[in-house]
């Protein structure tokens, strides 16, 4: 892959199932472990060589996102922003980004995803890759509350979006890979059900057009936007630290 990786992180919404911790802050700002939730994702792009990175938030929340990280520089690295007037889903903000990804192929990492692998391996997979869209897996107890991919033998042939009969175990994490013709896809969206223009549509673009690989994640993963979720990833990520990143020791 010629082109550079570039990196999103998605940190609108509206929080509204941790209310009231997310009555006046941004869900993102919230601890997880050492760091503000926000750093985790930004952190593990950093890991993977991903630098430029597009930070995508609300209005109400911009001010506080960009006191925490500014120009990024004391995490390492190069943050540009980008307003999403209405919580209108995670395919509508990351459609935002299109200018930004310029040529470039992009990693999307959801601003609330916590996860204990380093995102290396599976970035330099997805550069040799070269086009289409991969995306990380995880087993997980509950697939309902996830994108659920359904499988024929080894091929993800659909993504389904919080089923209530989930077509297998596995939820699809907020990690996504894509070329730039994401944003076409984007373009073709309606919203769903909910009013919101989903990812898991973006992915089954991808599918019907034999494009879509995926990989598993090994070690321990967790969506931080339900109280359950934040708990569960505060105890995991309790001691995790990031080289290079300064921390406070005990
Ligand atoms: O965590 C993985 C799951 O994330 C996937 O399995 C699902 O397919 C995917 O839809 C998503 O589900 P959630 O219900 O967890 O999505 P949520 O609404 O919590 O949004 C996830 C992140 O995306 C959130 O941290 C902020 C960002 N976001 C979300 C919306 C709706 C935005 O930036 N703008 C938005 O409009």
């Amino acid at each position: 892959m010629a082109n550079q990786l570039k990196g999103v992180v998605l940190a609108g919404g509206t929080g509204s199932r941790l209310f009231p911790l997310t009555k006046v802050t941004n869900k993102h700002l919230l601890p997880v472990g050492r760091y503000p939730m926000i750093f985790h994702p930004l952190l593990r792009l950093k890991e993977a060589s991903v630098t430029r990175i597009a930070l995508v938030t609300s209005p109400e929340h911009m001010g506080d996102v960009v006191n925490l990280l500014g120009s990024g520089r004391d995490l390492g690295v190069d943050l540009t922003y980008r307003v999403q007037d209405k919580p209108g889903g995670i395919a509508q903000a990351l459609g935002l980004c299109e200018n930004f990804a310029g040529d470039d192929p992009l990693v999307t990492v959801l601003g609330d995803n916590i996860l204990e692998d380093s995102l290396l391996e599976h970035a330099d997979l997805y550069r040799e890759q070269g086009r289409g869209a991969r995306v990380l897996l995880k087993r997980v107890r509950d697939p309902e509350s996830y994108g659920v991919p359904r499988f024929e033998g080894d091929t993800i042939v659909e993504i389904v979006e919080k089923p209530k009969y989930p077509p297998s175990s596995f939820a699809v994490t907020g990690i996504y890979f894509y070329d730039r013709e994401v944003f076409d896809f984007i373009r073709q969206l309606s919203p769903s059900r909910r009013g919101e223009y989903e990812v898991s549509d973006v992915n089954t673009s991808y599918v019907r057009h034999s494009r879509l690989t995926y990989g598993v994640l090994n070690g321990w993963w967790g969506d931080a936007g339900t109280l359950e979720g934040w708990h569960e990833a505060n105890r995991l990520a309790r001691y995790l630290v990031y080289d290079g990143y300064p921390h406070q020791s005990d």
